[in-house]
């Protein structure tokens, strides 16, 4: 009996001696990032790339800042915003995640900012490109681009190299919507007519009869904008349609010329003269490190979106650590604010007044590279330096 109250004594005293440590590894309570993304479905491409982003970052970042261990939620919305609200609040509410990030389509983005807003959590938008998203939300910081930032640049290049008519052809829904309507003014700038519009539904991508369209209204080109994870399906039927001999010119935003894709889209890519802020032939000594790692560890290239996720995943790092490990979403949001760093993209700043991405954007062509296997790229030849969302210059 005596024996055991003294093994008790002895056990209680090891707790209290051990007390301060406990103390101290509750006050550094994990840091907690809720990644919302569709890992299945239409844009199951987005989820799968950014997914592979954010682990590779965290494989070479490692996975405690300023003291803080980082834990990574990352759960499937399959693109259906009533799910990533559900989940969201569920992040929010039961696992208090300190940051929400990801939203592969604009209408994700939109329903999840209320709740960033009430909850006051930094949300990260990493795919998403409606211009008007970061408006949604004081807390809403973006890594990824703005359809206006992409389409005003390829507008100009067609309006100065002999393209007098277009048609334009655009998912139906917000980025759709903001790419043809940029275009189409920075177009007439140029001298450009548009003398037809045709937007598809985003969810039965039959581009058809779409195509039959355009090829009765005989264009000089046709300019297109489809979220990633389309731009294969439809440069098959552009083909079947015998539009690629037609000599209607197809010029697009990168969304269509995906990294995801295009090597498998074949010959019927070639000489697509197309703008945006990514590709994974970006000749820089850091996209050329990127894009190393990224193959190594998956089966696949990195695409834009695996970028802005890799690019998202800096921004909550140094934000936390610019709070010293403590965190807070006021605190992060400001630290977020203005953040300048090179990208695997190029330069890029987060514009403090907007919370959107200030970067470079470059007119592309897509060839076959010799010296990267022979593969399909997006071949960089012209750049726009230091572009902001033109819908928010004005
Ligand atoms: C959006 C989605 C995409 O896949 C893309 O390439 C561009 C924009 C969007 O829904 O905002």
């Amino acid at each position: 009996m005596k024996r055991r109250l003294a093994l008790h004594a002895l056990a209680g005293s090891a707790a209290l001696a051990a007390a301060p440590l406990v103390v101290r590894a509750a006050d550094a309570k994990p840091f907690k990032i809720g990644f919302i993304l569709p890992m299945t479905g239409q844009s199951a491409s987005t989820g799968k790339q950014i997914e592979a982003a954010v682990k590779l970052w965290m494989a070479q970042n490692g996975t405690t800042v300023a003291g803080r261990k980082i834990e990574l939620i990352l759960k499937d919305d399959a693109g259906t915003a009533d799910t990533t609200r559900r989940i969201a609040q569920e992040m929010v509410v039961n696992d208090k995640v300190d940051v929400l990030a990801g939203f592969g389509l604009t209408p994700l983005a939109f329903a999840t900012a209320p709740i960033a807003t009430q909850s006051k959590t930094p949300m990260v938008v990493t795919a998403a490109a409606t211009s008007a998203i970061t408006e949604q939300s004081p807390y809403i910081v973006r890594t990824s681009f703005t359809l206006p930032q992409v389409s005003v640049s390829i507008a100009e290049w067609a309006g100065k190299h002999g393209i007098k008519s277009v048609v334009t052809f655009v998912a139906d829904y917000g980025p759709g919507i903001d790419a043809e309507k940029f275009f189409k003014s920075q177009f007439l700038l140029n001298g450009g007519k548009v003398i037809g519009e045709i937007r598809s539904p985003l969810r039965s991508p039959d581009f058809a009869p779409f195509l039959q369209k355009v090829a009765d209204q005989k264009p000089d080109a046709v300019f297109v904008f489809l979220p990633s994870g389309q731009g294969a399906a439809f440069m098959k039927q552009f083909a079947e349609r015998g539009l690629d001999k037609s000599g209607i010119k197809l010029i697009a935003t990168g969304d269509v010329t995906d990294d995801d894709q295009l090597n498998d889209m074949g010959d019927v890519a070639l000489g697509i003269v197309n703008s945006h802020h990514y590709s994974a032939a970006h000749p820089s000594a850091a996209n050329k490190k990127f894009v190393a790692a990224f193959e190594a560890a998956n089966k696949f290239r990195p695409n834009f979106m695996a970028v802005a996720g890799y690019d998202g995943m800096r921004v909550i790092y140094a934000a936390l650590a610019a709070t010293k490990g403590a965190g807070g979403g006021d605190a992060l949001l400001a630290a977020m604010k203005g953040q300048v760093f090179e990208s695997p993209r190029g330069p890029v700043l987060i514009d403090a007044q907007t919370r959107d991405i200030v970067q470079d954007v470059y007119i592309r062509k897509v060839e076959r590279v010799p010296a990267m296997g022979n593969q399909l790229y997006n071949v960089e030849f012209d750049v726009q330096k230091q572009v902001k969302d033109p819908a928010k210059t004005k």
